[in-house]
This record gives structure tokens, sequence and C-alpha cells, in this order.
């Protein structure tokens, strides 16, 4: 090994691979890293696995049409299970004959030892995702019985992703996991982390982290393990593992370009060092600074957009949009194209970049974090996808009572943890006159969708459940508002000036529903947030609702084109600041109509203080882009005072 090498410079690494424990130990050592490997799991076959004969007869006999082996693993596995039962040759002659699916290169590999090859071979990197493009581009699946040989968990998006095409699914398991015998090294490694003597942690694969969180829990040092874990540089293997760190609320750090144990080691050691001062730097910045939000000295607290937040007198009408940072814009484009959605959200640094750029280009008076509504979902136990060209899906969507103990409680923003990160980036990157907003969706908006399972268009199960079941409706409410308090509060602790409330589907209630069946909810939430930090209440789709918005405590209240700015001022009284109102389809007008649209807006709010402009919902991705700058500017202008 030569000087130039990766090193690790006496960093503590801690792995839990256990098959080649003692190949991964030594990776680490050569590498100059001090390794504590410890076992985490143990493949158990299952003994006299009935499902596993069921499902070779169903081959045999053509009552399944397609099959998917995960692992190569576990087809060796089922043979095994199923060659005292069936006949074998009858077997392979069957696989021959259908269409079957290989996730991986290990799974080519096993079918070759028995004569076959595959129909289809999943490229790279293997994830469920490229299994679903795999099919979409080769096997129609629709009313087609498909044999799944799973492996591990269930892998839920991957089930739910066959059955959206029209496939019925057969599921076999032929070994499970679980935790080694010994579980002594397991528990040393869990106490040294959670002691901070670790510095960087491997995952090689996903199980792995499934088992050494029970075994944290058994311990009862689950929290404080998932607290300390994140604070190490957490280092996934691939996707596939990446996938689970993140489902879970585990930031990844480092990841290798190819999935293997040597590249993996090799980038963890050049990359920890770094990526450990910086993890320590927002760490202590986090647990430091803590609400600043009466700084009347800061140069956010003087901005216009401040000011008009507490009814101040402005200079100029302070002006931001919602989704000022989106598609419509090259940029941000360009960053999205190198990555998903929910891993962009899930990289503060990311986030920040594509945020700040949008302030700059646009030159607007206040910067919403970039993130989304939906994030929040996850730690609270829902499956989501944002797919290409369909918006966002949740998979295991709760539809009735007894699915509610699906959803988990909140017990505390730590796995939301990267969107503290991206505050505390954004809020770092920005220039200091220029306040950051920290969001969160309303508790009927995230209800919705998590019933719901995407978008809808008359919210028959949400409403169903609401009117039908008014018990099981208060207590999902109850576990979202207090998941939501909690999250917007750290979002002010790491250095959010103002919050919002996205209530983009209220506007399907009637005010009697409202009244009845979300304003106490969303009053709690405003009730608990930090004292002195403007709090901003927006719905959309029912003008009606708008008194109610202002009633719940709310000191900004957001109001759609859909009704008049001087009437809803009116209606709401003079003690509230607004936000709004113009039509985001302003945007496609030409700069005359749009100058005229947008001095309508201002001559409404007529000069009073606490008006904060902006549309009366979000920027749309076809929007072209000079149209908003020109807008910005535009409101500048003519409301210079
Ligand atoms: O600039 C900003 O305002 C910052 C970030 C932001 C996003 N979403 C980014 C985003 C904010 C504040 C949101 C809020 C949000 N997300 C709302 C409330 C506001 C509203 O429009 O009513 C809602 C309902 C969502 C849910 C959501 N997120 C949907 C329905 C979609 C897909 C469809 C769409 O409009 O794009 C998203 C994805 C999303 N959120 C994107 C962005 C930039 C596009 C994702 C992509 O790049 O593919």
């Amino acid at each position: 090994m030569t000087e130039n090498d990766p090193n690790f410079q006496g960093l503590t690494v801690a792995s839990f691979e256990s098959r080649r424990r003692d190949e991964i130990a030594a990776i680490i050592e050569k590498r100059g890293g001090n390794a504590l490997v410890a076992p985490s799991m143990r493949e158990v076959p299952i003994p006299e696995n009935r499902s596993a004969i069921d499902f070779a007869n169903c081959i045999i006999t053509g009552q399944i049409e397609i099959v998917i082996l995960m692992t190569g693993v576990g087809f060796r596995h089922l043979i095994t299970a199923i060659e005292k039962h069936v006949d074998l040759q009858a077997f392979l002659n069957a696989l021959s004959d259908i269409t079957t699916i290989s996730r991986g290169p290990k799974v080519v590999a096993a079918m070759k030892e028995v004569g076959l090859s595959p129909t289809v071979k999943v490229p790279l990197p293997n994830t469920w995702r490229e299994l679903l493009q795999a099919i979409d581009a080769e096997v129609p699946i629709s009313n087609q019985v498909i044999g799944l040989q799973e492996y591990g968990v269930t892998n839920a998006s991957l089930i739910a992703g066959l059955e959206a095409r029209g496939g019925q699914v057969q599921k076999v398991k032929v070994y499970e996991w679980d935790l080694p015998e010994d579980t002594a090294p397991l528990e040393e490694n869990i106490k040294q982390i959670v002691t901070g003597k670790v510095d960087v942690t491997l995952f090689t694969s996903a199980n792995q982290l499934n088992h050494v969180l029970k075994m944290a829990d058994q311990m009862k040092l689950g929290e404080q393990f998932r607290s300390a874990l994140r604070g190490t540089v957490i280092c996934s293997v691939g996707p596939t593992m990446s996938e689970r760190l993140r489902d879970l609320g585990f930031p990844v750090d480092v990841e290798p370009e190819n999935p293997k144990m040597g590249p993996l080691v090799k980038l963890a050691a050049a990359k920890s060092a770094d990526i450990l001062v910086r993890k320590k730097q927002i760490r202590v910045a986090l647990s430091e600074t803590g609400p600043d939000v009466n700084n009347t000295q800061a140069a956010w607290y003087n901005s216009p957009f401040m000011k008009a937040c507490r009814r101040e007198p402005t200079d100029v009408t302070p002006v931001w949009l919602m989704r000022q940072a989106g598609r419509y814009m090259e940029e941000y484009r360009e960053v999205r194209a190198k990555t998903t959605f929910l891993d962009l959200c899930k990289n503060p640094q990311l986030c920040s970049e594509v945020m700040c750029t949008a302030v700059e280009k646009l030159g607007v008076d206040a910067a919403i974090i970039f993130s989304d509504i939906l994030p929040i979902l996850e730690p609270m136990g829902l499956d989501l996808e944002y797919a290409k060209g369909e918006g966002p899906i949740i998979h295991n969507p709760i539809r009735e009572a007894n699915d509610l103990s699906r959803i988990m409680e909140l017990e505390s923003a730590d796995s939301l943890h990267f969107v503290m990160e991206t505050v505390k980036q954004t809020r770092a990157d920005l220039p200091a006159h220029i306040p950051v907003i920290g969001f969160s969706g309303a508790p009927f908006t995230l209800a919705s969708y998590a019933i719901e399972g995407g978008s809808s268009r008359n919210y028959l199960f949400t409403k169903t459940l609401m009117y039908r079941d008014p018990g099981a409706w208060k207590d999902l409410m109850e576990r979202f508002s207090r998941a939501i308090t909690i999250y917007l509060n750290a979002q002010i602790a790491a250095g959010a000036q103002a919050v919002q409330l996205f209530d983009s589907w209220a506007g399907c209630l009637s005010t009697d529903d409202y009244r009845r069946y979300v304003f106490p909810y969303v009053k709690s939430i405003i009730a608990g947030i930090t004292p002195g930090v403007p709090f901003i209440n927006f719905a959309t789709g029912n003008p009606q609702l708008l008194p109610m918005l202002a009633e719940a405590g709310a000191a900004v209240v957001g109001v759609d084109w859909r009704i008049r700015l001087d009437t809803a001022w009116e209606t709401i009284g003079e003690n509230y600041a607004v936000q709004g109102n113009l039509d985001p389809l302003s945007l496609f007008a030409d700069h005359i109509e749009l100058r005229r649209r947008t001095k309508d807006v201002l001559d409404q709010a007529a000069g009073r203080p606490g008006h904060i402009f902006n549309l009366g919902h979000g920027v749309l991705q076809q929007t072209p882009v000079e149209n908003v700058q020109a807008l910005v500017e535009m409101v500048h202008e003519i409301s210079s005072r």
C-alpha cells in the first residue's frame, strides 16, 4: 500500500458483516482503521418448508407464469427445500419454459449451476426500481401470476409496484434471518457507538441495519443508539442498502460506485476524516444556537419580510413565491438530473444550493427551505415514493381504524435531522438579511396523502374515515399534530425565522367540516410553536376557510387567488398580516398583463403594513423563468414607498 492510498489514520470503524467478517476486518486494518467487527445476523433455513413445495408445484403445473429470483443464496435454498419432495428435473424444465427474472449476477450464477439462464437480467444497481423498469420494458405482467422468491424481509415497494401493474404476487420465503447465537460482540459494538467511541460505521447488507436496531432496542438503548449512529460517518455498500438506511432516517455519507466491500472501505478511508469534521460542526451548532427568535440586532430581524409578518411598515412590499425553486428553473433540473427527488431532499448541501440559487436568481426577500411536505410520513411508518410522472405515492396507505396502529408516533425530529441540517446549511449560506422559512404539511393534507395513497379527486377514503369513525380520525389528527409541532420547533431551533403550514387540500372541506375535523388540530399546533416566531397559515381552494385560518392563532394568513385580497383582509380583520395572492397562471401572460395584475394585488393591499406578496399557490413547472424574475422586480418597483 503506497503513501497516497486512502487511510483511516487511526479512526475507529465498526462493521456488522457476518459471513465475511474476517475479510472486512483485514481490509479495514490494512487501511489504518481500528476495526470493530461484530456479526449481526445468521441465516436460518425454514425447516419443512411447505410453502416452498407448494410454490414448486405451482411452477410445475403452470399456475405461476413468471418467476422473480431475488438472490443466488435464496435460489439454492429453494432447491434444497424442495428436492426431496418434488421431481427436481420437472421443476427445472418448467422454470426454463416460463419467464424468469434474475435480480442480479449472483442469481445468474446460481441458475447456471443447474443449467438454467434467466429470460430477463435486471441491470445495475439491481434494486427493485430497476427490476420494475426491466418489467415495464420487457415483460407484460397484467393478470399474470408472479412467483417471487423473497429474501430476508418482504419488499413492500416491489410488491406494490407489481400489483399496481396488474400482477398477482405469490411469495415464497426460503430462509429467515435471526440474530447471531452469541450476541455479546454485537452488544459491545452497540455500546461503543452509544458512548461515542466509533467514528465510522459500515453497512454491507440491508438486513444488518434491522438487526442492529432490534438489538439496540432490546438493550433499551434504541433512541441513544439511533442518535449516536447519525453522528458517525455512515457508509453504505450500495443502492439497496442506502435506501434502507434513508428509509429509517439515517443519512448516507459514503456509497461507492462499485457496490462491493473493497471499494466501500477504500472510499470510507478517503472521505471519513473530512465528513466527521462537518458532522461535528453541525451537531455543535444545532445544540448551541437554539432559537434566537428575538434577536432584534440580527439583519433578518429587520428585513421587510419579518417586519411585514409583525405588521410593521416597510419601504417596499416583501415578496417570495411558493415553489420558487423547482422544475421550471434550469439550474434545478440540472441538479435533479443526477439524483432522485427524495435523495435530494435528504442532501442538505444540495438543498441549500438549490434554494440559494433560486433566491439569488429571482431577487426574492425570503427563502423557504428546499424540502417537501411528505418526507415526514416516512419515519411515521409510511412508504413514500415520488414516481416519475405520477407525483407522490404512498405504497401502504391507511384506510381504516385498524391501520392506524401502523402510524408511528414521531417521538423526536431526529429521524428528520436532514431537514434540520438543511435549515442550518441554508441559513449559513444565505445573506444575513434574508430570512429562512421552515414548513410542514398540515394535518389534514398529510392525512389525506396517507389515506388516499397519492393525489385524489374527491377524497373518498379520507372523508369515509372522517365521517364513519370520528374517534379514529381524532386519533390520527392528534398524532399528526404532535409530530408537526415537534418538527416545526426543531426547524426553528435549527435556525428558521418563520414557519408555514401548507394545507393544500383543505379546500375540499365545507366550513362546518373544517371547523369540526381540522380546526382544533391546527390550533393546537400553532399554540405549541416557539413563541415569537411568525406562523403563516396557508390553505388553498376555499376562501370561506380564511377566518378560521386566522382564528387558529396565525400571525400571517395565506390567501389564494379565488378571492380578492382586499375582501380577504376585510373578512379576516386588520389584526393579521396576509400573504398572497396572484394567480400563478398570471405568469403565463405577457409583461403588460402581468404588470397590470401585479399592480392590482398591490392596490388591493393599499400599502397597509402586513402584506407579503406571493402567488396564491406554487409556481407551475411550465412557467417561463424570466416572467418570475420580472414579477419580483415589478413588485419591488411598484410598491416602493
Ligand atoms: O421552492 C419551494 O417552495 C421549496 C420546496 C417545496 C417543494 N414542495 C418542492 C418540490 C415546497 C414548499 C413544497 C410543498 C409541497 N409539496 C406541497 C404544498 C404546496 C402546494 O403546492 O400545495 C405539496 C402538496 C407537496 C406535495 C408534492 N411534492 C407533490 C404533489 C409533488 C409532485 C408534483 C409537483 O408539483 O411537482 C411534489 C414534488 C416536489 N416538491 C417537487 C419540488 C421541487 C418536484 C419534484 C421533482 O423534481 O420531480
